[in-house]
């Protein structure tokens, strides 16, 4: 579970912010759901065969002997809430979410067991005219983040009962393939046959582009969603990937699923994932509401995200107070309050802890701090003030008192 330190959030909080504002500029809003839920919800949604539930969560009892569980992803607490809180009663809903999950995976560059999301889940839509508006928010947000390496890849996993004869095909297919099956895929099928499409096994790889394809058993509904959907994309100038071996890790999805990947992130490099769960709210006692989203991962979309740091670092500009003398301290603390009350978008760094002039400049230097502002005996006496930059070769000025906050926003710009 990584500490995320502060020279890496600048960079966290530039993303979140450009995030935020294209999932605005859609129409999403924020809702935020707790970080522990029932263990039986993620058993309910995700479902018991999977990885996640199987292995992969952090649970525990608490003081009444009831099972509660770390989320591993934000789905089916967004879809618990909406419940609970008539959220999809009559009407639709764009929600989205950040925020902390945890999976008990083998950690590695790219895979965390505390890692974060940004999720978004919109209710109540059933054509595939919102299947094409996430994916176009999502690569909207890819765009505002100057990022291209990147990819789309799509598939559809039809009706729950298309699936089911799906599956059953494929049993019947890997089933007479036994001995040729690893050792994982041999577990698979009997708990999740489906993910045994997911398999990296370069062993497995012939047998799986062999295996009956999903989208041969679609229904006539999912089939005609489907090719809506991938029309808007090129209408769009999206590209994409058919893949029909995308089946994803979670049990819940029905008809569109896709994921963005990256080649500049070696093996973990899905960014993004989901699909539609149009039975979902249904199946946890709610009305019959569909259901699309999907989720980013931070760690990976952040390292994606290099060009930017250094905007985001310059985003506030920042000011030393250096103080020294009698009565000085005292003075510059009061100053800075007075500059956070006009623009709070200066960072203020006051000195303390005393120090000679030279201490205190190479303080301020240190801080990467643009501009020096210099309180002394004479400026104090004098009711003026002395700026130095810091970081060119300008000369020191010396202004009046109440001038300050005009030199400051010139001088920043
Ligand atoms: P997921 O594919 O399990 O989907 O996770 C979504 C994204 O979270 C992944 O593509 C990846 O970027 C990131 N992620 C997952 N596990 C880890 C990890 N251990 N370390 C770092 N990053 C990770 C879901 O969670 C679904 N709830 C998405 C969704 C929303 N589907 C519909 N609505």
């Amino acid at each position: 579970m990584p500490t995320l330190l502060p020279e890496e959030l600048v960079k966290w909080q530039f993303v979140e912010s450009q995030v935020k504002q294209v999932m605005g500029a859609y129409a999403f809003r924020e809702i935020r759901t707790p970080i522990v839920e029932r263990t039986e919800l993620f058993q309910r949604t995700i479902g018991e065969s999977t990885d996640v539930v199987s292995k992969e969560m952090y649970s525990f009892t608490d003081r009444k002997d009831q099972s509660l569980t770390l989320r591993p992803e934000a789905t089916a607490g967004v879809v618990r809430a909406g419940i609970e809180h008539g959220l999809f009663y009559n009407q639709t809903q764009k929600l989205w979410s950040m925020g902390p999950m945890y999976r008990y995976e083998r950690p590695q560059k790219g895979r965390y067991r505390q890692f974060h999301q940004i999720n978004m889940e919109a209710f109540g839509y059933q054509g595939p005219d919102i299947d094409l508006e996430i994916i176009l928010m999502t690569a909207r947000i890819w765009k505002a983040l100057g990022i291209n390496s990147i990819q789309l890849e799509i598939n559809s996993l039809g009706t729950p009962a298309s699936r089911q004869v799906y599956r059953d095909a494929l049993v019947g297919y890997f089933s007479d393939q036994k001995d040729s099956l690893d050792e994982d895929s041999v577990t698979r099928l009997k708990t999740n046959p489906m993910r045994i499409l997911d398999s990296k096994n370069p062993d497995m790889k012939g047998l799986i582009l062999n295996a009956p394809k999903i989208t041969d058993f679609l229904d006539d509904e999912s089939k005609q969603h489907f090719s809506i959907l991938l029309k808007a994309l090129e209408s769009h100038g999206i590209d994409y990937k058919l893949n029909s071996n995308l089946v994803r890790g979670l049990d819940y999805y029905t008809k569109t699923v896709f994921e963005w990947t990256s080649d500049q992130l070696g093996s973990q490099a899905t960014v993004c994932g989901g699909g539609r769960y149009d039975g979902l709210v249904e199946q946890l006692g709610g009305k019959d509401v569909c259901g699309i989203g999907c989720a980013i991962g931070m760690e990976r979309l952040t390292e994606l995200v290099e060009v930017s740091v250094e905007k985001a670092e310059n985003s506030q500009p920042k000011i030393y107070i250096v103080a020294v003398g009698e009565g000085a301290e005292i003075h510059a603390s009061i100053m800075a309050e007075t500059i956070r009350d006009e623009n709070q978008n200066y960072a203020v760094e006051v000195n303390m802890d005393g120090g000679n002039f030279k201490q205190q400049f190479r303080r301020a230097d240190k801080s990467g701090a643009e501009l020096a502002i210099i309180v002394g005996e004479q400026e104090i006496e004098q009711g003026t003030i002395s700026l130095k930059p810091l970081k060119s070769d300008d000369e020191q000025t010396t202004v009046k008192q109440e001038e300050l906050i005009g030199q400051l926003d010139e001088f920043f710009g």
